[in-house]
């Protein structure tokens, strides 16, 4: 039985620090266990420009304790008004490292988004030609589509297409949730991958309705049927280099999620490797930790292993029941509960 794990240090491909002083609340998290994230850009209004990305990256550093390394990558918010001049401007900039695709009104803060693909075509031309990766958001937006099929039918009537019109895309489909997801990013070439949250590792959909419902485990894409959550625990178990981590670690204050229409989003960043962890020993494959976690994401990205380590314990701890989060409260997953690894400091 291992009873410590250690890793080259993880990098988080999906995450969510806000601004303010809610940023100043959770990037310790993500920094005391990731070397770099890609730092997502639906800030309200949202980060659209290589100007705009440089001032927020600045802000993030600002928020960093002293004594704390971090290196925040940052991604560009794509419009149906994104240039192919910003998209060159992104890629000599060298710390805007992709260009995230929300479908209008398909997230939070997404109401700045694509409305239809074909508007984005320049943009989505040059991110091609400069090899900078497009990460999508992969819902439909159709009222009509069942909240459940949203990703599925995403793929079928906008991404498929996609990848034929521009088949050299660097595509990330984020925070896969269903087979169909898996399925086509496993038929898809070396320059389509995914990453894959802890949250959809762990959960079905029973979570969000166990006893009651349950706004902390509400998120976009939704938890989806346990025949999904298998598909997805393979994928990332199975040592492709296709599938890596991402968080999506999204904090909302309690405020935001216990109330009539709550925001989506999970916050996870307070054991953002260690309930990887979790998932991984559950599959009896925390030899492909490493893989997922530390190695795959910066290969498809380009960019070098990170040099240092860190060491995972298996010993239990309990996660408080709330978390500061500038004037309100944050609600972590497990608060209250228990996770069973825990990051041993450097
Ligand atoms: C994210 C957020 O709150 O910003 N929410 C979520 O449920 N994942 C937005 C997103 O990534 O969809
Ligand atoms: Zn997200």
């Amino acid at each position: 039985m291992t009873d410590t794990l250690t890793l080259t240090r993880p990098d988080d491909w999906h995450l969510h620090l806000r601004d303010g002083a809610m940023l100043a609340a959770v990037l310790p998290d993500s920094a005391r266990r990731f070397a770099r994230a890609m730092v997502m850009p639906n800030l309200r209004p949202p980060v659209r420009s290589v100007t705009e990305a440089a001032a927020y990256r600045k802000r993030i550093l600002a928020a960093l304790p002293t004594g704390m390394s971090f290196d925040p990558l940052m991604a560009l918010y794509l419009t149906d008004n994104t240039s192919a001049e910003e998209v060159a401007l992104a890629r000599a900039c060298g710390f805007v490292q992709a260009v995230k695709y929300y479908p209008a009104g398909a997230t939070t803060n997404s109401d700045f988004g694509v409305s239809a693909v074909e508007r984005a075509y320049p943009a989505i031309a040059a991110l091609e030609q400069q090899g900078l990766p497009l990460l999508v958001h992969g819902e439909a937006t159709d009222p009509e589509v069942d909240v459940f099929d949203r990703e599925a039918v995403f793929i079928d009537r906008v991404l498929a297409p996609l990848l034929k019109r521009f088949p050299k895309l660097k595509l990330v489909l984020e925070h896969v949730t269903t087979r169909q997801g898996i399925d086509f990013v496993r038929a898809g070439g070396a320059n389509v991958a995914a990453t894959i949250t802890a949250h959809h590792l762990l959960y079905n959909r029973n979570a969000m309705f166990k006893g009651g419902i349950r706004p902390h485990y509400y998120c976009l894409p939704v938890l989806k049927r346990e025949q999904h959550r298998q598909a997805l625990v393979e994928a990332a178990t199975s040592g492709s280099p296709k599938f890596f981590l991402g968080t999506d670690s999204a904090p909302h204050a309690q405020s935001a999620k216990e109330c009539g229409s709550g925001c989506a989003g999970i916050y996870t960043a307070h054991a953002g490797i260690e309930l990887y962890a979790e998932a991984f020993e559950a599959a009896d494959a925390l030899d492909k930790l490493e893989g997922f976690a530390s190695i795959f994401g910066a290969a498809f990205y380009g960019l070098p292993r990170n040099s240092a380590t860190l060491t995972l314990a298996r010993t239990a701890w309990e996660v408080p029941a709330e978390l500061g989060f500038g004037a309100g409260k944050l609600i972590p997953l497990r608060a209250g509960e228990t996770v069973n690894w825990r990051i041993l400091e450097p």
